[in-house]
């Protein structure tokens, strides 16, 4: 399942934008190398590498969420922490080709659930509060 960019993602956040995009794009890369080789190991390797850029990602809402004195800042990390671990356990325990396209999708729909809704109500947040211009 290839996760088409559209305005629905876009929260306004130049940093949060940016890194979202990297991430749609990373999940679209790895379904080109699912569909031209038959390597898992490449593969599964490539699911760790999105895994990775979310965290690092997460980690930097995170810290605007500080910042910005988010009010909801708990239970959105929550969320982010509940997206990795699930993700996580999807790729870890995926054993061939199947089973990771199925753990890439989820990843992908997961992270695209999370950008529209989470990230959305954030970002609704900081323009709200005049934020946007002091970042
Ligand atoms: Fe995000
Ligand atoms: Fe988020």
């Amino acid at each position: 399942m290839l996760v088409e960019w559209s305005e629905s993602f876009v929260v306004g956040h130049s940093l949060i934008d940016r890194e979202h995009r990297d991430l749609v794009d990373l999940v679209n890369e790895t379904q080109r190398t699912m569909a031209d080789q038959s390597d898992t190991q490449a593969v599964s390797d490539s699911l760790l590498a999105i895994l990775v850029r979310t965290e690092e990602h997460f980690e930097h809402e995170e810290q605007i969420m500080r910042d910005f004195s988010y009010p909801f800042v708990h239970k959105h990390r929550t969320a982010h922490q509940e997206l990795v671990r699930l993700t996580t356990t999807m790729i870890r325990d995926a054993e061939g080709q199947e089973a990771l396209l199925r753990a890439l999708n989820l990843t992908a729909s997961a992270l695209a659930d999370h950008m529209r809704g989470y990230d959305g109500l954030f970002c609704t947040y900081l323009k709200d509060n005049g934020c946007f211009g002091v970042i």
